[in-house]
């Protein structure tokens, strides 16, 4: 097959956000303990802080975390995780069905992001509670000091605030899933009442409502036509959620999941500023993608029924999802498709960073690895920079039973004017052949390839283990050639790459 690509600087998309590389750290099997917090570990620090884990973490990119959760804020009490260690209450996790030790909480989020350069992004429950828990908790976070809380944090060994800028206002609120689930109008009207309250209290945060959990839930579109309705003039970004996985073997549809991703942006952007036209607001509504990822989640609907009703475990392994080269390469093309919309999504979070459905493994006591997941993600991170260009690709389709034909080549570019340093992130979706591509990148005058590499295997299914960390990596492709600023490369069956160029 073959395939063409064209890029040009005049024809930009916007900014590469450095928060699209953002992640999510949920209270959540071992994302937490025995993931990124071990005392006692080998290389854990004198905070419990696993070194190995840390080192994965900085390699991987990860520029914002979202914390501490998902499902399991909606029934959190955050003060529970602050003060002394020895004093913190084990409570029931009612979202997961296990118990919460609560040795670690906001303070050691908040120093172990700080450790790493990474941006705090913390939600609040809105599920079991509402606006003075919300109000408290900045307070304790945010507030410099002199008042009640904020003395209370520096009694606790932090004296400075945390000064986290972006707030999530509550989780996955249209899912009857979720603790203290509304419907669309009654959370709007909470969600809007805490935004106005939060900012009172401090002008410049940044706060994220609810959106759907998926683009396949009955209420999508009008809740977030609904919540906009309520919210629109309080708030900054609407969340995106979206998981992907493979059905009964349908490879084709499963790498062709992007086309429901590009739709899935494409309609909230739109729904979003249909609200701003009709309440005359010229403020544009941004995209918070803040759970993504593959997820097998149809063979774990049986969790309830794993973990019987009287079973009450710290930590256990769940959802510990093993990934392959065709989840890398779903994974690198929904990357791809956060790239092309950089100017709607301004930030996203993969789910989740380690142990459950997550980049980074790791074993109690023993050692942590990469996931096949792991490289795209990380690639993308450290090589584009500067502003996304528009890619303009012609392509065969290929047909797909959920998605009709998807072309069978995706890409994005990104060009960092300062440097003149160009990246290409490109996937071939075929299922059983190669793609010879011609990438027309004469408008960046590119002087030389400074690295081609490629994630593929003879075996889509190839996964890496503890037993066998770099079953699959990223590989040089040696077939990259530069010649008048026209870039040659063959892609393989079921792929992800990357070129970087000077
Ligand atoms: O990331 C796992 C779960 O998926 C989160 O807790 C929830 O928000 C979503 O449904």
């Amino acid at each position: 097959l073959h395939a063409s690509l064209t890029a040009d600087p005049a024809q930009t998309v916007a900014p590469v956000h450095r928060r699209t590389f953002g992640s999510f750290v949920e209270h959540m099997g071992r994302c937490v303990y025995t993931g990124l917090y071990e005392p006692g570990h080998p290389t854990a620090d004198a905070d419990g802080f696993r070194g190995d884990v840390a080192d994965l973490v900085r390699e991987l990119g990860v520029t914002t975390v979202r914390y501490p959760g998902g499902n399991f804020v909606s029934g959190y009490r955050w003060e529970d995780g602050v003060g002394p260690k020895d004093r913190r209450p084990v409570r029931r996790d009612l979202a997961w069905h296990s118990l919460e030790t609560n040795q670690f909480g906001l303070n050691e989020f908040a120093t172990w992001c700080g450790r790493l350069g990474i941006e705090p992004m913390m939600a609040v429950n809105l599920g079991s509670r509402g606006l003075q828990e919300a109000l408290d908790l900045l307070e304790y976070a945010n507030h410099p000091g002199g008042t009640h809380l904020s003395d209370l944090r520096a009694e606790h060994g932090h004296p400075d605030p945390h000064d986290i800028r972006m707030w999530c206002l509550g989780n996955e609120m249209d899912g009857p899933w979720q603790i203290g689930h509304l419907d669309a109008r009654s959370y709007g009207r909470k969600a809007a009442q805490v935004a106005r309250a939060m900012r009172m209290a401090d002008r410049d945060l940044e706060l994220v409502v609810c959106g759907s959990s998926g683009s396949g839930m009955a209420t999508f579109g009008a809740w977030e036509a609904t919540v906009l309705e309520e919210a629109y003039d309080a708030v900054d970004h609407i969340s995106l959620h979206a998981y992907y996985e493979e059905h009964d073997g349908d490879l084709a549809s499963f790498l062709g999941s992007v086309a429901d991703m590009d739709h899935f942006i494409d309609s909230v952007a739109s729904t979003a500023d249909a609200v701003g036209a009709r309440l005359r607001d010229t403020k544009r509504i941004q995209l918070s993608f803040d759970e993504w990822n593959v997820w097998y989640l149809s063979r774990h609907r049986a969790l309830a029924e794993v973990q019987p009703a009287d079973d009450w475990r710290t930590a256990p392994r769940v959802i510990e999802d093993r990934y392959n080269v065709a989840d890398a390469v779903v994974v690198g093309n929904m990357l791809i498709s956060l790239l092309r919309h950089s100017d709607r999504v301004t930030a996203a979070s993969q789910a989740q960073l380690a142990n459950v459905i997550a980049p980074i493994m790791t074993e109690p006591g023993g050692p942590a690895w990469r996931q096949t997941i792991f490289h795209p993600f990380a690639l993308t991170a450290a090589s584009a920079s500067g502003r996304v260009l528009r890619a303009e690709v012609a392509a065969p389709l290929q047909d797909t039973a959920r998605y009709g034909g998807v072309p069978v080549v995706d890409a994005a570019v990104t060009h960092d004017e300062a440097t003149g340093a160009a990246a290409l992130f490109v996937v071939n979706r075929s299922v059983d052949q190669p793609v010879a591509l011609d990438a027309d990148l004469r408008g960046l005058a590119p002087a030389g390839v400074t690295s081609a590499l490629t994630l593929a295997d003879a075996d889509a299914y190839a996964a890496n283990s503890m037993a066998d960390p770099d079953r699959v990596t990223p590989s040089p492709n040696k077939d990259a050639r530069l010649e008048g600023g026209r870039l040659g490369l063959t892609l393989p069956p079921v792929s992800w790459s990357v070129v970087t160029l000077s």
